[in-house]
C-alpha cells in the first residue's frame, strides 16, 4: 500500500515536472556555455572613486582575459543620485537580468564590499533568487574582502604594505572603516585585533558603526600618541574619506584628533587602489569561477 502510494506520487511529480523541463531546455536546444563576471560595488558619488573601480576592472580583466565583465552597484541612493546626473548604473538585479538577455549561462558575482554586512546580504538574496528562478545554469557569489581568518591575515599584510614609509613606530595609524548596524560590524574590531598582534599602534574605527572616533581617541590618549596617520578602510576614498575623515569641519576625525593635540597626516586612497587588496577580491572571484570548470 505504502509503495503504491509512493510510486503514484512519483508519477504525479514526474508529469508535473515535465513542462518545467521543456521550458528549461529552451525548446530542446540547450544554450552554449557562456561565462560572465559581475562586479558589484557599493558605489560612490565621487568621481575620484572611479580610480578604484578601474583598478579592480583592470586586474580582473588581466586575470581572466576571456571572460566578459559587467558592473552593478548596491547603493540605491548612489544610483539615484547619479541617474539625476545622467549616469545610469545598474542594480545587481538589473545587471543580472541583462546578463540573462545576453545569454550568459554561468555567472560569477563578485562582491567588492569590505565585510559581509547589509549590502552583501542583500546581494546574496538577489543571487539566490536568480538561482531559484533557474536564471542561469550556475550562479555563484564571491566573498567580500574580509571573510575567512586567512583574509584577515592577508588584509593585515596589505595594510602594513601601504602604510606610508615616513611613519615612525611611535606614530599611530588609524583606519576609517564604514561601519554598519548589521552584526558583521564586529569585523572592524576583529581587524584591529589582527593588526595589533603585529603593531599595537594601528587602530581601526568606523564612521557609522563601532568603534567610533571617541573610543579610538581615548585609546590614543592613553598611549600618549602625538601623531597619527589617517587612512580609509573602504574600497574608495570618497565622501567619507574626504569629509568625515580628512575634512575641515569640527566633527571630522582630523579635527577631533587635532583638538586633542594629535597631529594628523591623511592618506586619501581607497583600498581598491592598491593591488595588495585587489588581489584578495580577485582570489575570491577565482574560487567562484573554479566551480564552472
Ligand atoms: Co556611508
Amino acid at each position: 500500500m505504502k509503495t503504491k502510494r509512493c510510486s503514484l506520487m512519483m508519477a504525479i511529480c514526474f508529469v508535473a515536472a515535465l513542462p518545467f523541463c521543456a521550458m528549461a531546455s529552451g525548446h530542446g536546444s540547450p544554450s552554449p556555455k557562456k561565462v560572465g563576471i559581475l562586479l558589484v560595488a557599493f558605489g560612490s558619488s565621487e568621481a575620484s572613486a572611479q580610480v578604484s573601480f578601474s583598478n579592480i576592472e583592470k586586474k580582473v580583466k588581466a586575470t581572466f582575459p576571456d571572460i566578459p565583465v559587467r558592473w552593478a552597484y548596491t547603493s540605491h541612493i548612489i544610483r539615484e543620485k547619479l541617474t539625476k546626473e545622467g549616469k545610469v548604473l545598474n542594480s545587481p538585479a538589473t545587471a543580472l537580468a541583462r546578463m540573462q538577455d545576453e545569454k550568459f549561462t554561468h555567472v560569477a558575482v563578485q562582491s567588492l564590499h569590505t565585510i559581509d554586512g547589509e549590502e552583501y546580504h542583500d546581494l546574496n538574496r538577489t543571487v539566490a533568487s536568480f538561482r531559484s528562478m533557474g536564471g542561469f545554469q550556475k550562479i555563484m557569489l564571491g566573498y567580500p574582502l574580509l571573510s575567512t581568518q586567512a583574509d584577515f591575515e592577508r588584509v593585515a599584510t596589505a595594510i602594513f604594505q601601504v602604510i606610508p614609509k615616513t611613519r615612525k613606530a611611535s606614530d599611530a595609524v588609524l583606519l576609517m572603516g564604514h561601519g554598519t548596524p548589521h552584526p558583521a560590524n564586529a569585523f572592524y574590531a576583529a581587524m584591529m585585533f589582527q593588526l595589533q598582534l603585529q603593531d599595537p599602534n594601528v587602530f581601526v574605527g568606523t564612521v557609522e558603526g563601532y568603534p567610533e572616533i571617541d573610543v579610538i581617541l581615548d585609546m590614543l590618549v592613553k598611549k600618549n600618541i602625538k601623531k597619527t596617520y589617517l587612512m580609509p578602510f573602504m574600497s574608495v576614498a570618497g565622501d567619507h574619506a574626504k569629509n568625515d575623515m580628512a575634512g575641515k569641519e569640527a566633527d571630522s576625525w582630523k579635527s577631533v584628533l587635532e583638538k586633542a593635540g594629535i597631529t594628523c597626516e591623511t592618506v586619501l586612497k581607497g583600498t581598491a587602489e592598491y593591488d595588495a587588496f585587489v588581489d584578495i577580491w580577485v582570489d575570491h572571484l577565482k574560487v567562484c569561477l573554479n566551480h564552472f570548470k
